[in-house]
């Protein structure tokens, strides 16, 4: 199978549109179960939370997004492979993101990046662009920011902010970014930018105006215990780890595992 491409996905734009499928992927398992269904693989940096148990996405590295962005290249061939910039390796300048996004794509055969922030980014969206990295930008509730926000509530509930938001999301598409991800706004904001950019916006607990969605697969899958409103479960595979776990424990403590069908026995 052939790729997505940046400007097929590109061109997916408005009330016409059919919505892009955007999930996140750490793993190549979970991108090969993934890929079928969606347009775009996420290797989102909050692979810290999920998969290390850290308390923010502010110490993820380079080498942690490269080792899990490979992974999901590995595990398909069908969605745009797009990697987070991890907090440290693009706010800089615009050379220190393209030194940050070229290794990101050299090492894993991802086709683009995603960062986080406004018009303060925008001069390096379009360096990164025009040079050749397509940019997904990320405006509204930025995670790396947190310790500048304070916490992971919803942004743009002044009308001071939500300006603010607007015209970032604005300042991204206009540098050159091939989507934009809106995410934890009033549902007012994600509407306008969505209306006003050229590009797909992407929304998570924005709004169904957004031209695609996106969620952190673990969460809608029901394996990671934080809930934000944004998130709908649409299984619940911590309850059915724990019960087979359960299962599993039961029968080695009651010697019902290993059975004659699981072992080996010398030819006779
Ligand atoms: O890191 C992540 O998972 C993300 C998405 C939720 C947009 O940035
Ligand atoms: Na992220």
């Amino acid at each position: 199978a052939k790729r997505l491409t940046v400007p097929a996905l590109r061109a997916r734009k408005g009330a016409d549109a059919e919505p892009l499928v955007m999930i996140t992927a750490y793993t190549a398992r979970m991108a090969q179960l993934l890929d079928p269904h969606c347009d775009v693989l996420l290797v989102g940096d909050s692979l810290a939370q999920v998969i290390y148990g850290l308390p923010s996405t502010v110490p993820v590295t380079l080498e942690m997004m490269a080792a899990h962005g490979a992974a999901v290249v590995r595990g398909s061939d069908h969605a745009l492979v797009a990697i987070d910039m991890p907090f440290g390796s693009y706010e800089a300048s615009p050379a220190q993101a393209f030194e940050s996004a070229a290794r990101l794509l050299k090492e894993t055969g991802a086709a683009a990046v995603k960062l986080e922030g406004g018009e303060a980014m925008a001069p390096t969206v379009r360096f990164l662009t025009e040079r050749g990295i397509p940019v997904i930008g990320h405006v509204g509730l930025t995670p790396q920011a947190v310790n500048l926000l304070g916490g992971y509530g919803a942004r743009g509930r002044s009308e001071v902010e939500a300006a603010k938001i607007v015209a970032d999301g604005v300042a991204i598409a206009e540098a050159g970014a091939f989507m934009v991800v809106i995410e934890g706004v009033l549902e007012p904001i994600a509407i306008e930018v969505t209306d006003r950019v050229a590009c797909p916006t992407i929304g998570i607990g924005a709004s169904a105006r957004c031209d695609g969605q996106v969620l952190v697969g673990e969460d809608m899958l029901g394996l990671f215990d934080r809930t934000a409103r944004f998130v709908k479960r649409y299984e619940d595979l911590a309850g059915r780890i724990s019960a087979a776990v359960e299962a599993y424990a039961g029968e080695v403590r009651s010697r019902a595992f290993p059975a004659a069908e699981h072992l080996y026995q010398p030819r006779v």
